[in-house]
């Protein structure tokens, strides 16, 4: 498969020293990217800025805000069999960027927000017959926000964390996760590197994969069947 990974936070300028952005390190992402190389698949990796070495066998594509990171999913897409969002894409950014630093004093007390795009929302409509994974990072009723986004983002699959935990989410090596998928069924993990949470996600894809082929072939003989 080609699949298209993106990690890593996103950063919203204020202006040229400051940024709106949260503690997404890349590591959980980067796991999935070389996880996906090591079981032979092509790897397109998104990604926001972070301080860790991209897998080496990996197309990067550098970005910085949430609206660079929708235009290289988008522009991408089209090539790849699978998305899978690790990404924290920030939902907010500053209304105005200042082009010069602003001073101390001048510094409004309130900083006027603007939304920033939902990248899976607006990739949905160009899904096809690609496989959609996203995550959810929550602070609590993880069941019920995880379904929530799954429906409302269009998925096959939503990996969720509680990010109320040390070992888990963000910046941490290790991470505790729910598999909630579109057919129903969920799977909860228990705490296990970010490498080996990548390995059973890769895991889940590469089955999915597989059932949608055999699907596929099995359909003409169920139509010549029904012929005859
Ligand atoms: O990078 P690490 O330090 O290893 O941390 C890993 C992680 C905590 C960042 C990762 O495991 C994780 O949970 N990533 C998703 C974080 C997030 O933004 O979750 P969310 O519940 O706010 O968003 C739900 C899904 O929509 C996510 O797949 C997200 O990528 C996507 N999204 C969110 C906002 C937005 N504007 N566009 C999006 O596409």
């Amino acid at each position: 498969m080609k699949i298209l990974v993106a990690a890593g936070p996103t950063r919203e300028p204020i202006d040229p020293v400051r940024f709106i952005s949260n503690r997404s390190s890349g590591k959980m992402g980067y796991a999935i990217a070389s996880a996906a190389l090591k079981n032979g698949h092509a790897v397109l990796l998104v990604s926001g800025p972070v301080a860790i070495k991209p897998p080496a066998k990996a197309k990067l594509v550098r970005v910085v805000t949430a609206r660079e990171m929708l235009s290289a999913v988008k522009a991408n897409l089209p090539k790849c069999d699978a998305l899978i969002m690790a990404a924290a894409v920030s939902d907010w950014r500053p209304a105005k960027i200042s082009k010069v630093k602003i001073k101390k004093h001048r510094m409004p007390r309130a900083l006027p927000l603007a939304r920033n795009p939902d990248i899976l929302r607006i990739v949905a409509g160009e899904k096809g017959k690609r496989i959609f994974i996203g995550f959810a990072a929550e602070t609590g009723h993880l069941r019920a926000e995880a379904l929530r986004k799954l429906r409302a983002k269009n998925l096959d699959l939503i990996v969720a964390n509680d990010i109320r935990r040390t070992d888990a989410g963000f910046e941490a090596d290790t991470n505790r996760v729910t598999f909630f998928s579109a057919d129903g069924k969920q799977a909860k993990l228990p705490l296990m590197t970010k490498e080996k949470v990548a390995e059973r996600i890769v895991a889940w894809l590469e089955k999915e994969r597989r059932r949608r082929s055999i699907n596929d072939r099995l359909k003409p003989a169920t139509v010549l069947r029904k012929i005859r």
